[in-house]
């Protein structure tokens, strides 16, 4: 077993779910555990359980039998924010700041290090209490692959897979009768889930963040499509799309969340206005969800596991403020205030943007 001077740590899955959490989480504790002998304890419900003082410790059997499992064993909240915790005063949502009595609670335990798993809010949050002392490493995640410093973040590739399947199924539908069908995906203000998932479902139309669109050419396509015998077509649109010199369509706002813009709803939007233009029938389905849930592909498995294992040896060897990230092929770290600086958004000139382009993909922009 290799030597360290950390006997105790602490994991914590900040944010909303993702897929392949609990083999991040099974990896850290079983390279911890069994390579340095360091105690691991999990944090319930993200920041939730570093305010409320709820954690509980990991043996190999409470890390056993995860791998394959979607969603965090230990419970996700993304409503918490111990800087900015928000807190019902008569009726009214106040924001305290119970940072201290978090790191209070963290010496209680006497955790030598947390290792904090989530996106950018979480990372914000780790960077917060590094500055206050506290040992942490990060592991990067989100569906919506939008955090910087990271060529890849664990969940993308399952929410694409699964992404991809409800396009391939809408196919079968929109084909038959004769239809636009209309994919709304998550991602918030980055395009990476609607442009994979577009490209590998063979989406005709692919509407993101960073490419406003004009609704008449989308019209003029689709109906072009219709005239040429493609009685049918498929357009995936990301959360966070906007038309040329228009707002992004918010579902609703959560005050108490630290992220607190919820994006949704442009794919109907869509449907009704390309319905009206082209007289071609039209029907808009919302992932939402779905695109969270459930078992992490082989990839995002194994990219869980080299995050995890290079975590805890980060942790081992006394290597803190860094966040573990993929650069090509290999994973590398970070330090975290990296990753927060700013979101990773598409660029308009992506190489698969260009390459659909090529193949006659549609992107809102100019006539196709
Ligand atoms: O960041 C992940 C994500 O799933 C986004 O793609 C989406 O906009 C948001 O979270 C949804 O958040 P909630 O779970 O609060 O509805």
């Amino acid at each position: 077993m290799a030597t360290t001077k950390v006997k105790k740590i602490a994991v914590l899955t900040g944010g909303g779910d993702c897929p392949g959490l609990n083999a991040v989480i099974r990896a850290v504790s079983k390279t911890a555990m069994h390579d340095y002998g360091i105690e691991v304890w999990g944090i319930e419900d993200g920041y939730n359980g570093l305010i409320t003082r709820r954690a509980r410790k990991f043996d190999n059997l409470a890390v056993s039998g995860i791998l394959t499992v979607g969603g965090s064993i230990l419970g996700c909240s993304n409503k918490d924010n111990p800087f900015a915790q928000p807190m019902k005063v008569n009726g009214e949502i106040q924001y305290k700041n119970v940072s201290v009595e978090c790191v209070q609670y963290m010496r209680d335990m006497e955790w030598d290090a947390m290792i904090c798993i989530g996106g950018d809010g979480t990372m914000n949050i780790s960077n917060k209490f590094m500055g206050m002392g506290v040992n942490i490493v990060g592991v990067p995640k989100t569906i919506d692959n939008d955090l910087a410093a990271t060529d890849y973040t664990f969940g993308f590739n399952t929410a694409v897979a699964t992404a991809t399947e409800a396009i391939d199924k809408l196919h079968s539908t929109a084909m038959s009768h004769h239809r636009v069908m209309i994919v709304e995906m998550m991602g918030r203000y980055a395009g990476w889930l609607a442009l994979e998932a577009g490209i590998a479902g063979g989406g005709d139309v692919i509407l993101l963040p960073e490419i406003p669109f004009d609704i008449q050419y989308v019209a003029d396509y689709c109906l072009d499509r219709s005239h040429k015998g493609k009685r049918f077509s498929i357009v995936v649109v990301s959360e966070g799309a906007k038309p040329k010199g228009g707002e992004m369509v918010v579902a609703r706002t959560v005050p108490e969340s630290p992220d607190p813009i919820r994006l949704g709803g442009i794919g109907h939007k869509i449907a009704h206005e390309l319905e009206q233009i082209t007289g071609l029938s039209c029907r808009a389905t919302v992932l939402g969800h779905l695109q969270r849930g459930g078992s992490p592909t082989a990839y995002d498995r194994i990219l869980s596991t080299r995050f995890g294992h290079a975590a805890a040896r980060l942790v081992a060897e006394g290597r803190f403020g860094r966040m573990v990230s993929l650069r090509g092929h290999d994973v590398v770290d970070v330090p975290i205030e990296d990753a927060i600086a700013k979101l990773k958004l598409v660029p308009p000139d992506h190489p698969l943007i260009a390459a659909g382009r090529s193949i006659g993909t549609c992107f809102g922009d100019r006539a196709c």
